[in-house]
């Protein structure tokens, strides 16, 4: 299924500044995309921030004075290799080409080897096969002056939320808690120039990321709950390996530490059963040295094998040491040192990092079906836009007004409806299932009679008849995954007869 082109035609997203032309890797979210997204990033908080009742969020700003980008390494090493066509001038990834032609993972590798690469396999410019200059890097941060005249400063828009974390931990430490760990969540914005923005909210110039930096005590790498989880089994793809596959989490923890792995075991609660990604499209893949991003000690990218790109990156778990306080301290000459059980130290950082946008692009793209006859987007219940959609069957005979007052009362008991009475009763029916809406709820004549409306699931088709005065109650079972036949009487034919004769 073309989810870019079904995204734009329903609601979820397309590029920015739609009536001019577009700037690449700019998204905006239409009415649809902007509920998921507020699901998705709910979702995101009640889980992480569940995880300990020391784990904050903050909102810091996205505009940062240039000392916070010397500090924490980005205007030195935030680069990628470019390569120029000297024939038609087109600027690429070098990277990507090389990988592109090869057939081969490159990423990390030093322009100069990639340069060596081009050269011994002859590659040329994508665009118009002309001959390529030598590999070079580029910054990928957006410069900024912040203010006018004398007064005007040199800035940054943050290419990641951890920074504001890093910036905020002294004074966060000093009025939350004095002890740690603790955890400090970005939900927001991060800017990158991206040279080869691609795959709609995959690689964007503006995205969203929800990011938790856990600081703690590098002398307690135990997790007080490890036990909890030692015997999970997580599915991983060490590095160098080909294949993923099952590791009891006792066993990372005794080769990374038990901290880091509890929160392995976590993160892949999170995707496996709070999103519902299918355990055999889920993977954590350990970064080899070279491929570890500047500033990190272990790293393992969390990777989705998504229907229409393979296996992405969606995430990461990243022990940064103390890379980042050390270096504010430096710059700064603010004291980043904590004292604690007599000891004094810079704390470290764990750092579970989570792009929304990418997130969001990744559970369409596995929830999207192709079916006989209709597209469908099985969304897990509490991330579709919609609770539940109302349709009178007809536009006429009092059912509209009808329809309407169950919306108002089904919204009174905190449920989010959406109203539709714009075509026949199945085509509302399919328009709901491309936008991954659970419930539909129609209104017909027998509503007048009997006070009763039907229920329909997205998934099955199958519908149930139910009390007005019992609705409320059935969709929130319905909502927290109970079986439609458990909630009323089913119809007498079946679902696939009955929408075609309703359409
Ligand atoms: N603070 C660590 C950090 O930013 P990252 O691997 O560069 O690490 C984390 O980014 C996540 O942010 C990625 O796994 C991805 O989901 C998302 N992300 C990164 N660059 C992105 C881009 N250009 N467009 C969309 N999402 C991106």
């Amino acid at each position: 299924m073309d989810i870019i082109e079904l995204a734009k035609r329903r609601g979820f997203f397309w590029p920015s500044s739609l009536v001019y032309p577009p700037i690449a890797g700019l998204y905006d979210y239409g009415h649809i995309g902007t509920m998921v997204k507020r699901k998705w990033e709910a979702a995101w908080r009640a889980f992480f921030l569940g995880l300990d009742e020391y784990y904050y969020e903050i909102s810091p700003a996205v505009i940062m004075p240039e000392q916070v980008f010397q500090a924490s390494g980005h205007l030195e090493h935030f680069v990628d290799p470019v390569v120029r066509c000297t024939k038609c001038g087109h600027t690429e990834r070098a990277d990507h080409l090389v990988e592109g032609v090869l057939k081969e993972g490159f990423e990390g590798l030093p322009p100069a080897e990639l340069d060596a690469l081009i050269r011994q396999h002859k590659i040329t410019c994508g665009k118009c096969k002309g001959a390529l200059a030598e590999v070079g890097v580029l910054n990928m941060t957006f410069p900024l002056k912040a203010g006018t005249g004398a007064e005007a400063r040199q800035a940054y828009l943050t290419p990641e939320t951890a920074q504001g974390a890093y910036v905020n931990f002294r004074q966060m430490f000093d009025v939350a808690r004095k002890r740690l760990p603790l955890g400090l969540a970005v939900v927001g914005k991060a800017f990158r120039n991206e040279i080869a923005p691609r795959n709609a909210l995959v690689r964007m110039r503006e995205f969203t990321q929800a990011e938790l930096q856990i600081f703690f005590d590098p002398e307690k790498q135990d997790h007080p709950r490890f036990a909890e989880v030692a015997k999970h089994k997580l599915r991983i793809l060490p590095a160098g390996g080909k294949e993923a596959q099952d590791a009891p989490c006792q066993e990372l923890a005794n080769r990374l530490f038990p901290f880091y792995a509890y929160h392995l075991a976590k993160i892949q609660e999170f995707f496996l059963e709070v999103l519902q990604i299918p355990r055999e499209r889920f993977r954590f893949r350990e970064l080899s040295p070279e491929e570890r991003a500047f500033y990190n000690r272990l790293h393992w990218d969390i990777e989705l094998d998504l229907p229409s790109l393979g296996w992405k990156e969606v995430g990461g778990l990243h022990y940064r040491g103390d890379h980042d306080l050390a270096r504010h301290q430096e710059v700064s000459k603010e004291k980043m040192t904590i004292t604690e059980d007599g000891r004094s130290f810079i704390p470290h950082v764990l750092e579970i990092s989570l792009g929304v946008d990418r997130n969001l692009y990744a559970l369409l793209d596995v929830c999207a079906q192709e079916e006989a006859g209709r597209a469908v987007i099985r969304f897990p219940r509490g991330f579709a836009p919609f609770d539940a959609a109302i349709f009178p069957l007809v536009n006429k005979d009092g059912l509209p007004d009808q329809a309407r007052e169950i919306k108002q009362r089904l919204q009174q008991a905190g449920f989010s409806v959406f109203y539709d009475a714009s075509g026949s009763i199945g085509r509302m029916y399919r328009r709901m299932d491309e936008i991954g809406g659970p419930a539909c709820i129609t209104v017909d004549h027998q509503t007048l009679q009997d006070r009763t409306v039907t229920l329909r699931d997205r998934d099955t088709m199958g519908q149930v008849r139910i009390p007005l005065q019992e609705l409320a109650k059935a969709l929130r079972s319905f909502l927290d995954g109970v079986a439609l036949e458990k909630l009323g009487t089913p119809l007498a034919k079946s679902p696939s007869r009955r929408e075609a004769d309703d359409e």
